[in-house]
């Protein structure tokens, strides 16, 4: 997988002046199986989160609320992607190096992963990573 495998996906948006909708649907939209669902918040001015790569697990990660970046990384090319909409998803296949940045106040992240938690398929080491990349083993 390739930066270039990277895509935000625009969703369904209902304006209204109640309030606006927003949906994902898995197969649909999400391009997996969601097997998890978590989310990140509280996070303090100026920290990264998620330094790492997956060997196997895809995510989808929206901006709820507030806004943020995810830098995506195939070892050869990296790319930032902005999340400032709440019907904005970004699709992240395995075997990218991903970091989650400048996370604006109040911001939350929702992340759909096709697996379930398993430390086994952390990649923690940029160069561990790239040498599963040059290796062609992620
Ligand atoms: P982690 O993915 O390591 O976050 P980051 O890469 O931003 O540091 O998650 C932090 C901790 O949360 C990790 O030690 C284990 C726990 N965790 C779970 O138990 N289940 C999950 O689905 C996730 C994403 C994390």
């Amino acid at each position: 997988m390739t930066v270039e495998d990277v895509r935000i996906i625009e969703l369904p948006k209902f304006t209204d002046p109640r309030g606006n909708l927003s949906f994902v649907e898995q197969l649909n939209h999400i391009p997996f199986e969601i097997k998890r669902t978590y989310w990140i918040y509280d996070v303090p001015g100026g920290e990264a989160r998620g330094g790492h790569a997956f060997k196997v697990n895809e995510e989808f990660i929206v901006a709820l609320s507030g806004a943020f970046e995810v830098i995506v990384d195939d070892g050869r090319k990296k790319e930032v992607f902005l999340l400032n909409r709440s019907y904005y998803g970004l699709y992240v296949p395995s075997g990218l190096w991903r970091e989650m940045q400048n996370f604006s106040t109040n911001s939350l992240a929702l992340e759909f992963g096709s697996m379930h938690y398993d430390v086994k398929d952390y990649v923690r080491s940029y160069d561990e990573f790239l040498k599963l990349k040059s290796n062609e083993e992620i």
